[in-house]
Formats: structure tokens, sequence, C-alpha cells
């Protein structure tokens, strides 16, 4: 019989109970229900609710039936409507009418959300582990291309010189914005809902605070109302997952263009492609074609839960069931993407001579507007100068640097001689030496402070507990 079935006298449709049932997919949220319960019971106790001997037969039971779902050996029954009464039913089989009382004072209501912020809060230290692998991936492949010098696009125009290294390290400060904001959203998450009841509170005086520490929690929810309807949490996660999975697909979009014959700029490793059933010469980069896909699937997860909670009246509802799934989709994509992505990178093949192939002299025209400066042609009049070049260039079927000098001194009187050590790819990446730019110098200064980020990052990961590590930030 369901937990609920007391007043009941007909049985429940068929179909509705499929309907009803999260078994399904909540039973993966099995250790963090009887994590909660086994703190459940020990406030229970503490509270004089129950003896220290019924705690220790609750305690044992549960622990019974996480070594059953460990093991795989756990068999749902039918009537296990979701792993909240999976769990209760067998610890009843497991030690008898005492676990009946474990339930005292608590609902359900207030066992999801606390089960899923715990549950959520394991998950998020392993992706912040993930996200850290993947920047150092992106960290030792910009280190180990330092001297590449390639087109750097703006409108997948060609625009100024950049080294690869530049552009790769890019997507590291991304992702280390990610990173800092997944500690945000954890810090969120760290709130302990549980002794909120169905809605209106505990009536049993069990102490929450000690509940919510042995937890790891940092705080409890101070309204029951809001704590049993509070998804925010669950919201700010898949916006988080939303946008790191932007920023997987930006990467994986250029990597497959640079990828094509066209570019021919890297070589995506046989590992991460596939081939064609009907084309024989064919090899596609489907992981990454699978990341940039992804994106679907993963912004639509966050604007299906903000639909599901628009307009929810107050406290529980069933609706907030449907919080789960997309929660679980986004970490298991998050779980394969990232790996996969740091993958990609590590065994990426760059291709230096075709991004030299590439540069085309046009893209030195802003270094052009600068040497005029330099000569103290104000920019806005070098820029139209530097046009005018470009124009006769075009006109005579040249480069800029086959622009004899007698063109260039009709342009303008400051023009010299020394124009054409301008057309030097490296030198004008070299000019850009300040914090933050392309400069052989200036990138290794900013892998170094990536460099450090990351490793202290890490240090902080690796040193406590799972729901415990994800504090920094
Ligand atoms: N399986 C439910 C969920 O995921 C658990 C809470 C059910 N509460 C209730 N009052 N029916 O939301």
């Amino acid at each position: 019989m369901a937990l609920w079935g007391g007043r009941f006298v007909t049985e429940t449709d068929e179909l509705m109970r499929c309907f009803g049932d999260s078994i399904g997919f909540d039973r993966r949220m099995y250790a963090a229900d009887v994590r909660a319960s086994v703190a459940y019971a020990a406030a229970l106790a503490r509270a004089g609710l129950i003896t220290i001997e019924e705690r220790d037969q609750l305690v044992a039971g549960l622990e019974q039936v996480r070594a059953e779902f460990d093991a795989g050996t756990f068999q749902i029954e039918p009537g296990d409507e979701d792993i909240h009464t999976a769990v209760e039913r067998r610890l009843g089989e497991l030690v008898g009418p005492v676990a009946g009382k474990l339930h005292t004072g608590r609902s359900r209501n207030d066992q999801v959300t606390t089960d899923l912020r715990l549950y959520l809060l394991d998950e998020m230290a392993s992706l912040r582990e993930a996200l850290i692998e993947l920047q150092r991936a992106i960290v030792e492949k910009a280190e180990a291309h330092l001297d590449v010098v390639m087109p750097g696009y703006t409108h997948l125009q060609q625009a100024q010189p950049l080294l690869f290294s530049h552009w790769l390290m890019s997507f590291f400060w991304k992702f280390q914005r990610d990173g800092e904001r997944l500690a945000g959203v954890a810090r969120r998450t760290r709130v302990c809902p549980l002794g909120s009841g169905a809605l209106a509170g505990h009536p049993l005086g069990i102490d929450r605070q000690a509940l919510a520490a042995e937890l790891g929690f940092a705080t409890v929810s101070e309204n029951s109302v809001d704590a049993v309807s509070d998804r925010d949490y669950a919201v700010e996660f898949l916006a988080w997952a939303a946008l790191v999975q932007v920023h997987l697909s930006c990467l994986a979009e250029e990597l497959i263009v640079w990828a094509s014959r066209e570019f021919g700029f890297v070589q995506v490793d046989e590992a991460y492609s596939t081939g064609s059933s009907l084309m024989p010469q064919k090899k596609n980069p489907d992981s990454l074609e699978l990341i940039r896909g992804k994106s679907g699937r993963m912004v639509g997860h966050l604007v299906g839960l903000l639909t599901t909670l628009k307009g929810l009246p107050s406290a529980y509802d069933k609706d907030l069931q449907e919080d789960k799934e997309a929660l679980f989709d986004a970490i298991d994509t998050l779980k394969m993407e990232l790996p996969i992505a740091a993958g990609v990178i590590r065994t990426l093949k760059v291709n230096t001579a075709r991004m030299a192939a590439a540069l085309d002299d046009a893209i030195l025209a802003t270094d052009l507007a600068d040497y005029l400066v330099r000569k103290g042609v104000p920019f806005r009049q070098s820029h139209h100068l530097v046009g005018q070049a470009v124009r006769r260039a075009e006109e005579l079927g040249v480069s800029l640097k086959e622009l004899s000098l007698a063109d260039y001194q009709e342009i303008h009187p400051s023009f010299a001689e020394d124009v054409y050590a301008v057309f030097d790819f490296r030198r004008s990446v070299e000019a850009r030496d300040t914090e933050g730019g392309t400069a052989p110098a200036a990138v290794r200064a900013q892998i170094e402070r990536a460099r450090q980020i990351s490793e202290s990052a890490n240090q902080q990961t690796t040193k406590s507990s799972p729901a415990e590590n994800i504090k920094m930030g």
C-alpha cells in the first residue's frame, strides 16, 4: 500500500501510477536519501523522539539499504513510487515497525529537496574537477604552441594576427568564470530545508542547526513554505550548465570550421572522429558536432524548469517532480562533454604551416595605421589613409606589401622606406605586449597566472569532502 493510502478506498489507475512514479529517475539519489535519513534519525534521537537503540536500529537498516543499492541488489517493488518510498519500505522489511518512526515530523516535501541539494552538491564537486581538467588541457596545449601565429577573426573575416595560444587561452577564462559561478551556485545550494515538514515547520522541536551541520549544510532555510517550494538552486545550476554548454559549443564550432579542408588549421584526432558509411574518405569531427548539438537540450532544460515553476502556488506542488530529469540530464551531458572536450584539445594537431599560409597582408592594415600614428598622424586620419592604400592595392591587383613607396607617399608623405618593416606578422603580434594582449611575453604571463589559478583551485577541490570542497570562490 502507498505511504498515503489510509484514506483511499479505490486503487490508483494503473496508467496514473506510472505517470506519477519518479522512482525510474530519482533512484539515483539513493545515497543522498539514506544520508539525510541517517542524520534525521540522529536528530530525532537528540530531541528525545526516539531512543538511542531505535536510532541505531534505523541507522543500521539504512546502511543496509545503501549497501543493497551500491551492490545493485536492491529490488524495486510495485508501489515504490519514488526513492523515499522505496527506502522506507525496504527499511521496514529490514528493521520492522521501528521504521515507521523515521518519518516523524518529516514530509517528502522537505525530504526531496534536501536530497536533491545533497545530490547536486556532490555532482557539482565532480563537475568542477572535470572543468579544471579541461582548463588544464587548454593551458598545456597553449604552452606547447606558444610560437604559432595565425589569423585572428572577427565576423569570421581576417582581422589581426594572433598567437594560436592566445586564441585557445581565451576559452580558459570563460571556463574559469564558469568555475567561479559554480562555487556561487553551490553556496546557495548549501542551505538545509529539512525540518520544514510538509510546509508549516516541525512540531516536535528537532534541532535544525545541528541537523544541517551534520549534513554539511552551511545554514538552515528561514521559511518552511519557501523551503519546500524553492528550486532556485536547480534553476541556477541549469543556467550555469547552459552557459558552460554555450562556451563548449563555441569552442566546438570554431574547431569544426578549422578542421575543414578549406581551413586545415587543425586536425581532430581519430579517437574523437568517425567515418561515413557511404563516403570512404570521410573523417568527421563528431565529438565536436555533438558537443555543439547538445546546446538544444541544455538550454531547453533551463527554459523547461523555469516554465514549470512559473505561476506555481505556494509550497509543494507535484509539478516540482519535473525538476529532476532536467538536472540529471544536464549533469550526465556535462560529465561526458567536459572530458571529451579535454581529450579533443589534448590530441588536437595544430597545422602551423596552414595557419601561416592563410595570413593575408591585409590583416596588417591596422599595424600600417599604427605606423602612421607613430609618425604623428592622428589615428582617425591614418585609418582613412590606410583604407586608401588598401583600395589602391586592390586596383593594382597587388598586396599591401607590393605597393610601391611612390604609391604610399602619394597617399601621405609620412610613409617612408621603413613602412615595409610593418609587413611582419610576428612583429604585429609582438607589438601587443600589454597585459591581456597577444604578444608571446604577455601570453606567457597569462598562462602563468592561469596555472596558478587552476593549481590553487585544484588543491581546494581535492582537500575536503565532495559536498564541502566546492566552497571556494
Ligand atoms: N517524488 C516526489 C518529487 O520528486 C517527492 C515528493 C512528493 N511529495 C508529495 N507530497 N507527493 O517531487
